[in-house]
């Protein structure tokens, strides 16, 4: 997340309100039912809906009155296909004093899921999504929102509904815990002629899209939008199916990740707006006049910073990518395209409407566009590359393409599969100590083979909680387990939360929706340790740290304001994660390791220091990072050590802003040389602050898109702007060792002096690769 600092600009791109800040602020596949067709009301069930709600908000200021689990037709929504249910899906998602965008504010004590059956709900107006808030639909049968022919609003359903004075309710980049899965979205009764957005999506972390279909006006001329996100800082967006419109998605972000998305019939199928980075996987675009537009801007100022395209289909579309790059100092339009399959398609690449790589039916295996770095730099290029072959155990069974995998949703399972924790006995009230409850809940369903269902709560522990083998784990709304006291008191020792698996045990594990967050002082505490051997296919999706910074916390505004000296009672984690050396086939999606920069349920989104020493340490084998992101951790955000194999894109970081008081070498984390934590000795002139990014002695590293940030000099942000010779830390980016099989695409850089940093040489100059906001390289490979 990132505030918002500098002013911004604003073009005018259609005759929707697509706006553009020039300088932001800041395999189970899921089956998705084809056919948008309509059953009787109740054929399909859906264990989320069945299954007893009893999730409890724990630190809203009215836990048992305080409702969870909404259906919408419970507040008179009927889904008749007729009936306008507007105002009752808004009831649905407003009740109980939820915070709204126009409210600005943000809270961790009202989450919500908002659940629609099957059925067709009429829309007049935009649905006006809150806060912390999961709208969910039936999987088994998507419910469709049909907009009226006269509706009026950005969205039809809006994510950030903008306000009477101009602006949207939130800043973008700090909306977070939010999901829309299971959808479809019809606007095909608005006149082609008007202008209509499917979701309009300006975000944070922790959020997601998923399992969606939107359908819009297919004719020529059509001014439709599925999707519209102008600004944020997102992480994910997946499976996701777009018909029609002028755009299909209309998008711009800090960064994103988004796979299997699939779009036809559009004018432009994607239409990039800005970014410092955005990796498209698995992506099908058929029939579009231009797949992916990345011109916006025009040349001389392109506002694209990079897009990275790999293991897609595009068809029958005239032009592919439509980009303005031309051969100069800056790096902006970074292109990097890679195993997509071209079929009717007769212009791949073309640059200010000249052809620069022919299209027709083809693979490209490998073809891209900016500064390289190979490894010497910065060179111009556009042209074909050689990357070498990819590491073999990150790809799919008999395939080239890399191993993807949604989150489960187990649609299929009746709720006979599964166990309630708090039907087991724990209270997740936020004080009872539920550690011996949820161990046997968890012990009771391996044997049983039941899924483990965490009730929304906050679940208090005192000590690790195992997840063996065989476990598989779902959260409602994102409920916490808050590590309190018990182990984790000892800055010089580590000692795990959560325990998946045991060194040397092997198996199968999935685990989704869920935080892992301390309480208090407990700077022992690794978050979570992921030790097992495990099958393809197990992996962690939308589970996230959250360290200081929310109710029941004790780590909030009173307890941990800014201040120059280092609280002890702020030293809240050893390590949000840890992926240890008997790790194996290992699969992040959209997972946040967060140590607070502010509170969230402070009215004015005050900032705190909460101290902690270590984000994601991976150590393993067969690691697949896809969309995560780490911030604020005073070591290093990611680093990677002795590992084999491993994809990474598109990952994000930020650096603590209270840096460099203190500095990393002056953390309170002590670097510990079992862990090969860094020492900082090589630290080149300037500030030596937390590294977003260090690999050492890694063994094929695959990284698809990174975006590593520095914006502050002890919470002040001079240092990144871009318009001065100030940077706010020396280097981001450490590669040390024996390093083999490395390749990096579409690195971006904010904030430091050196971008790539070998054996503590700097060998990649920011200041030679100015682009948008983030400094980008396109390629660099040792
Ligand atoms: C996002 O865009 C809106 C205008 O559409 C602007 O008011 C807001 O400041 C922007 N937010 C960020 C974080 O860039
Ligand atoms: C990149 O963006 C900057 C800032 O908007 C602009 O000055 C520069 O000309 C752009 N470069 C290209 C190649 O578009
Ligand atoms: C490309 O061609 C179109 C149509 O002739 C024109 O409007 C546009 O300005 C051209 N773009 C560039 C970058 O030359």
């Amino acid at each position: 997340m990132r505030a918002t600092f500098f002013a911004t600009t604003w073009l005018l791109l259609t005759g929707l309100s697509a706006q553009l800040p020039q300088r932001p602020s800041d395999t189970v596949v899921c089956q998705a039912p084809e056919s948008t067709s309509i059953a009787a009301p109740g054929d399909a069930s859906y264990w989320l809906a069945d299954i007893k709600h009893q999730g409890v908000a724990a630190f809203n200021p009215n836990p048992s009155g305080y409702k969870v689990f909404r259906n919408v037709k419970d507040y008179g929504a009927k889904g008749d296909g007729q009936t306008d249910d507007t105002e009752a899906i808004n009831r649905a998602i407003s009740d109980g004093n939820r915070v709204s965008p126009e409210s600005r504010r943000t809270s961790t004590t009202t989450p919500a899921i908002v659940y629609f059956p099957e059925g067709t709900y009429v829309v007049s107006r935009s649905i006006v999504d809150y806060y912390f808030t999961q709208l969910v639909g039936n999987p088994n049968a998507r419910p469709v929102i049909k907009a009226t022919a006269a509706f009026e609003g950005l969205g039809v359903i809006d994510g950030d509904v903008y306000q009477n004075d101009g602006n949207q309710g939130w800043t973008s980049t700090n909306v977070f815990f939010r999901q829309i899965r299971n959808f479809v979205i019809d606007l095909t009764d608005i006149s082609p002629n008007k202008g209509a957005t499917g979701i309009h999506w300006p975000t944070g972390q922790a959020s997601s899209l998923f399992n969606i279909k939107i359908v819009m006006s297919s004719a020529s001329g059509s001014q439709h939008q599925g999707l519209f996100i102008e600004n944020g800082s997102g992480t994910v967006l997946d499976d996701v199916e777009i018909i029609g419109g002028l755009y299909g998605a209309n998008i711009g972000s800090q960064q994103y990740t988004t796979r299997n998305l699939r779009i036809s019939d559009s004018a432009t199928c994607i239409s990039q707006i800005w970014n410092w980075g955005w990796t498209y996987q698995g992506v099908e675009l058929n029939n579009c006049g231009t797949a992916i537009s990345m011109a916006n801007g025009g040349p001389g100022s392109q506002t694209v910073g990079s897009v990275t395209v790999i293991d897609s289909d595009i068809k029958n579309s005239h032009v592919f990518v439509d980009t303005v790059w031309q051969e100069s100092p800056w790096s902006n339009g970074s292109l990097i395209l890679e195993n997509v399959a071209l079929e009717n398609t007769p212009v791949a690449v073309q640059a200010s409407n000249k052809t620069v790589l022919e299209g027709g039916s083809k693979t490209i295996t490998a073809w891209g566009q900016g500064h390289s770095y190979t490894p010497a730099g910065p060179k111009n290029f556009q042209s074909a590359m050689t990357p070498g072959d990819r590491p073999r155990g990150l790809l799919a069974k008999n395939s080239n393409r890399y191993y993807t995998k949604s989150k489960p949703q187990y649609e299929k399972l009746p709720v006979s599969s599964f166990t309630s924790v708090r039907d087991g006995g724990a209270k997740g009230d936020g004080s009872t100590d539920d550690t011996k409850a949820l161990q046997s809940v968890i012990d009771n369903a391996r044997r049983e083979n039941k899924i483990v269902f965490f009730d929304q709560g906050v679940y208090k522990v005192t000590n690790t909680l195992q997840f063996p083998p065989g476990i598989r784990i779902v959260g409602e709304a994102l409920p916490v387990i808050m590590a309190s006291g018990g182990p984790w008191t000892d800055i010089n020792k580590p000692v795990p939360v959560i325990q998946i698996g045991q060194p040397g045990d092997t198996g199968f594990f999935e685990w989704s929706d869920m935080i892992v967050s301390t309480q208090g002082s407990t700077p022992g505490a690794t978050l979570i340790e992921w030790n097992l051997d495990a099958e393809q296919g197990s992996g962690m999706w939308e589970v996230h740290t959250r360290i200081g910074g929310f109710a029941g916390s004790q780590l909030q505004v009173p307890d941990c304001p800014t201040v120059s000296q280092v609280s002890t009672k702020c030293q809240a984690a050893y390590m949000s994660m840890h992926i240890t050396k008997s790790a194996r086939n290992v699969y992040l999606e959209n997972n946040w390791f967060w140590t607070a920069d502010h509170d969230l349920d402070d009215p004015h989104d005050t900032r705190v220091s909460v101290y902690t020493g270590r984000g994601l340490l991976v150590e393993g084998k067969n690691v697949w990072l896809y969309g995560t992101s780490s911030e604020h951790h005073s070591l290093y955000q990611y680093q990677l050590t002795n590992t084999d194999s491993v994809f990474i894109g598109f990952v994000q970081t930020e650096s603590p802003y209270y840096q460099p008081k203190p500095d990393a070498p002056h953390s309170p984390y002590k670097p510990n040389p079992t862990l090969n934590d860094p020492d900082f000795t090589h630290c080149l002139s300037g500030n030596c602050n937390s590294l977003g990014l260090r690999l050492l002695n890694t063994r094929d590293t695959v990284i698809y898109g990174a975006g590593l940030y520095s914006f502050f000099n002890n919470y002040d942000t001079t240092c990144s702007a871009n318009d001065n010779n100030q940077v706010c830390q020396s280097e981001v980016f450490s590669i040390e060792g024996e390093t083999s099989g490395l390749v990096v695409y579409a690195l971006s850089t904010i904030g430091t002096e050196w971008m790539v940093v070998r054996d503590g040489e700097g060998v990649v100059r920011a200041g030679d690769n100015r682009a948008t906001f983030a400094d980008t390289v396109a390629w660099f490979k040792l």
